[in-house]
């Protein structure tokens, strides 16, 4: 969602007239857009952020935008001199008003491929959230959860597919509660899969508890939907599942695995897991381990508990300690790693359908690509050109990559 936000920053600043700097140090304006969902996030921004006070050349500004802008608002101005502009998430979509504000008597020209990042690109098709998950910013800084409307997602998927683009991922904090008078999210798909010129369709995110078997039914009979499904699950202990006010037990989540598999017997499912939120023993943290265990997932996201001001969960304390959590981290990490070896050593002889989204500079003849899945590919080929796809055979894995020759068109 970030990159969304960035790339669409970007694309309004290009269409007047803006270049992108080769380097901070000779920018005249440095945009940092900003995360706020771990702690660790928000001090990673800080630093760069003073670091880009620093370098930056006599006369240039500092604009901060995003998640962080929006939760500190003017007092990041007071903790970090230097910063000329603070534009919050929620002000985001205003951004071309604040550039014409600034910089007025530039020339806008239309938004044309600027609006693109190569073949494959996000396009937004919802704001905010309204879960308040215990431990969770987004709410608070994104807002309210509100769809965007149905004419407003094809007219730009329609857009991006005239300048090229093949794959489209549609971006929400919980997509399966999109709305649109009677349209919900499976019949949003069914419609983008009508756009001409659009080959592929993923989206992120999905909540477990209002993950329907219509949309996997609708992934499953639309071949544009890609096989990755990002399921969400945070802790495999029920205890925790509902001080985190999830809204599903773990078994409730092992019911939706299954329906998913029964459905898409290949797809990639993969996940966030949180480890060391307040109360969790090691006993309710083998659960975690117990799941990820079971339903074997592509990869994982796992990340250590970390309190966030003004949530639910910053009243319960922060009960588990930093090395309790980093051995938890750890432990849960050799196990997902190992299960990602496993399924990537079991690619190997079987064919891929592949969407080449570009060069691969260091290496002659190499193209990267993109399986149906969650899967990263090279392959080396001739005649090819980003937005081809190809029947591909995977010769090897290498780490997280595909290894891979051409078959056949
Ligand atoms: N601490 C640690 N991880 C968090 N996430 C969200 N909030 C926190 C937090 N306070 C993780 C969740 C979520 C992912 C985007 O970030 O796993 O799914
Ligand atoms: Fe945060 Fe929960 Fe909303 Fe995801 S669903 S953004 S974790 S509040």
């Amino acid at each position: 969602m970030n990159v969304a936000d960035s790339n669409s920053v970007e694309a309004a600043f290009l269409r007047r007239g803006f270049l992108l700097a080769q380097t901070p140090e000779c920018a005249d304006l440095i945009i940092v857009n900003t995360c706020s969902v771990r702690e660790h996030a928000e001090q990673r921004a800080k630093a760069r952020i003073t670091e880009f006070c620093s370098i930056r050349k006599p006369g240039a500004s500092i604009w901060v935008i995003g998640c962080m802008a929006e939760r500190l608002g003017e007092e990041l101005r007071r903790e970090i001199t230097g910063i000329d502009r603070v534009v919050g998430a929620r002000s985001i979509d205003r951004i071309e008003e604040l550039i014409d504000l600034e910089y007025s008597g530039c020339t806008v020209e239309p938004l044309g491929h600027w609006a693109n990042k190569g073949v494959c690109d996000f396009v937004s098709v919802m704001r905010g959230c309204d879960n308040y998950c215990a431990y969770c910013i987004v709410p608070y800084v994104r807002g309210h959860e509100q769809s965007i409307s149905k004419e407003t997602i094809i007219d730009e998927i329609g857009r991006k597919a005239k300048h090229g683009v093949k794959e489209v991922t549609l971006l929400g904090q919980n997509v399966n509660s999109y709305r649109d008078g009677a349209m919900d999210f499976a019949d949003l798909l069914a419609e983008v899969a009508q756009v001409e010129g659009i080959e592929r369709i993923r989206f992120t995110t999905s909540h477990p508890k209002d993950c329907s078997e219509k949309l996997i039914r609708t992934i499953a009979h639309e071949h544009k939907c890609c096989r990755h499904i990002h399921l969400p699950f945070q802790a495999g202990s029920d205890a925790v599942l509902r001080s985190m006010k999830r809204g599903y037990t773990s078994g409730q989540y092992r019911e939706r695995i299954a329906m998913i598999r029964s459905f898409l017997p290949d797809a990639d499912i993969t996940t966030d897991i949180m480890v060391g939120f307040p109360g969790e023993t090691d006993e309710m943290f083998d659960d975690t381990l117990a799941l990820v265990e079971e339903v074997r997932f592509t990869t994982a996201f796992m990340f250590a508990y970390s309190v966030r001001e003004g949530t639910t969960a910053a009243k319960l304390g922060d009960t588990v300690s930093h090395a309790d959590k980093q051995a938890r981290l750890r432990r849960l990490i050799d196990l997902q790693t190992a299960v990602t070896k496993e399924i990537y050593a079991g690619m190997t002889g079987r064919t891929v359908e592949l969407l080449i989204s570009g060069r691969q500079e260091k290496r002659q003849r190499m193209w990267m690509g993109l399986d149906r899945g969650c899967k990263r590919a090279l392959i080396a080929c001739d005649d090819v050109q980003a937005g081809t796809i190809l029947q591909a055979a995977v010769l090897e894995t290498s780490g997280m990559t595909l290894i891979c020759e051409r078959t056949r068109q």
